[in-house]
């Protein structure tokens, strides 16, 4: 009798024991991070973990194993004069520097911020498991570094070159685009030369910015404070047990990608949907002809469009026979009677009503995963970074349009909406992903926490770690065999040549 009760008390502890203290660090200003966080936050803590969860969103209640550590001041460096409507259509586009520099900043005031720095002064603060964003720098890795724990970056779109060295190797620029460009492959001759360049050129540049070295110095006092050597970042950077990627096949293209890379796009969308104010809840019901979503997204308001591209637009809209819900920040005058503005919208729960049949979107990652998540074809207005390459992508998977951000675009979005929602093939196109999307062995909340646990349970995953990591450059692409080859070569040709110079002069010795 005594065993099967030790059994049962051992297996309880082990239940109980199963319970990991996991941190999750998403300190980037703005509602896509904060949406990609809160999803990762709310599987592992309904999973039972203790979460403590960097973001400068924190919510006043929020789940009893969720501690919320506030680093709301990144809001300040957030650089509103250029991340707005009016400021991208009238300037060239947001180049990788500016991109670079700017992400650095909110890095450093994120290990700078007093909460934070709180946490690493605290030894007694441990955590099994450190789970981080990647955004343009490996400055994050420092959280697992710091805290002795192991960690795992979390890639925010689909796999590209950039997050791929860190886990294996940069992606052939042959047949991979770069995530803030455009195009897709197979690429002509000059693209396939612009995408190399393309690697060439950030490699460069992040070679030569010496601030994140700087800043990675710095930290150097919570490393002391924990009783840990400073490991170079180029060490730690490459030493994440995995990545999780905001991707999935259905969405992006079907890349070669290493063990430790785990898809799980489509976690963020909650599968309890968010509940419709009643009277938008009327609009959608009662649209007779089907309703078209218009929004651009959470970061880009649509009230700092030109007034004149306002009014016709909404004489556009006024022209269709479809229910238009656009989501603007302000009150609009002169607003068609099959036009309904809406301040805040709950645009998974729009997207899922049958009544919609097309989301008008600025192409964020996040709104076209949940447009092929919800199955609805979409029109891309792209506006910056990987914007473009996912309208693109959307466009040669044959579920949308794209239009250019410009004064005339009313016409071509017109003859766009028209076009996708006389031929039922864009929307047939998109049923089809949809299914791929849906059709997993495990959805991709219960493959996040699946992976973080075994991240824990098996002390940092060494067994899914890349060979290729391991490995310089110069050995990959053989250049110590070349530069051997080339050395015997020269070997023969001296060697020759003494033969044929020595005989004459032999000759003329005895001669
Ligand atoms: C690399 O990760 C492993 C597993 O998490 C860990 O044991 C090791 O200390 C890490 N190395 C460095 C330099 O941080
Ligand atoms: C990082 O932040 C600290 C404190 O806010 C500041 O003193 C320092 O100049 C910053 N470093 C860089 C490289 O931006």
């Amino acid at each position: 009798m005594k065993l099967p009760i030790a059994v049962l008390l051992a297996t309880l502890c082990l239940q109980v024991g199963d319970s990991f203290r996991i941190m999750v660090v998403f300190p980037l200003p703005g509602k896509s991070h904060t949406i990609l966080g809160d999803g990762i936050v709310r599987h592992l803590a309904a999973a039972g973990h203790e979460i403590t969860y960097v973001t400068p969103s924190p919510r006043k209640i929020g789940p009893k194993n969720v501690r919320y550590i506030d680093v709301s001041e990144n809001y300040k460096n957030f650089p509103t004069d250029t991340m707005n409507l009016k400021h991208f259509m009238e300037s060239e586009p947001m180049d990788t520097k500016f991109v670079l520099e700017t992400m650095l900043k909110f890095h450093n005031e994120t290990y700078h911020c007093p909460n934070v720095r709180e946490i690493f002064f605290d030894p007694n603060q441990q955590f099994d498991l450190v789970i981080v964003e990647w955004m343009f720098s490996e400055l994050n890795a420092g959280f697992g570094a710091i805290l002795g724990a192991p960690f795992i970056w979390v890639s925010t779109t689909e796999p590209h070159w950039l997050v791929l060295r860190l886990i294996d190797e940069a992606s052939n620029p042959a047949f991979s685009a770069d995530i803030m460009g455009s195009g897709l492959p197979p690429f002509s001759f000059k693209e396939r030369v612009s995408q190399l360049f393309t690697q060439i050129f950030v490699r460069g540049l992040k070679f030569m910015d010496s601030s994140e070295g700087k800043i990675y110095s710095s930290l150097a006092p919570y490393f002391k404070a924990r009783g840990r050597d400073q490991p170079p970042l180029q060490e730690i950077a490459f030493n994440a047990s995995l990545m999780f990627g905001n991707s999935h096949v259905s969405l992006g293209q079907a890349v070669t990608l290493p063990e430790s890379y785990k898809a799980i796009g489509g976690y963020h969308i909650d599968s309890k949907l968010p509940p419709i104010p009643e009277d938008l809840q009327k609009v959608l019901d009662n649209a007779k002809h089907g309703v078209i979503y218009f929004s651009m997204g959470s970061n880009l308001k649509s009230k700092d469009l030109p007034d004149e591209l306002k009014k016709s637009l909404l004489k556009m809209f006024a022209e269709l026979k479809y229910t238009v819900i656009w989501k603007f920040e302000e009150v609009l005058p002169g607003v068609p009677d099959n036009v309904h503005i809406i301040q805040w919208a709950p645009q998974t729960s729009i997207l899922d009503h049958p009544k919609c049949v097309l989301f008008i979107t600025h192409g964020g990652h996040l709104s076209t995963t949940e447009t092929v998540h919800f199955g609805k074809p979409i029109i891309g207005i792209p506006v910056f970074a990987d914007q473009f390459i996912n309208v693109d992508r959307a466009v040669a998977k044959g579920f949308a349009k794209r239009v250019d951000l410009s004064m005339t675009m009313a016409d071509k979005l017109k003859v766009a909406i028209n076009e996708i929602l006389q031929d039922p093939k864009f929307t047939a196109k998109v049923k089809e992903l949809s299914f791929i999307y849906h059709d997993r062995p495990a959805t991709p909340g219960a493959e996040l926490v699946h992976w973080a646990e075994h991240v824990i349970k098996t002390r940092g995953a060494p067994h899914l770690r890349s060979p290729a990591l391991d490995v310089p450059f110069y050995q990959k692409m053989y250049l110590d065999l070349l530069a051997l080859i080339v050395a015997v070569l020269l070997v023969i040709r001296t060697a020759v040549l003494r033969i044929f110079k020595k005989k004459p002069s032999k000759k003329q010795k005895t001669q």
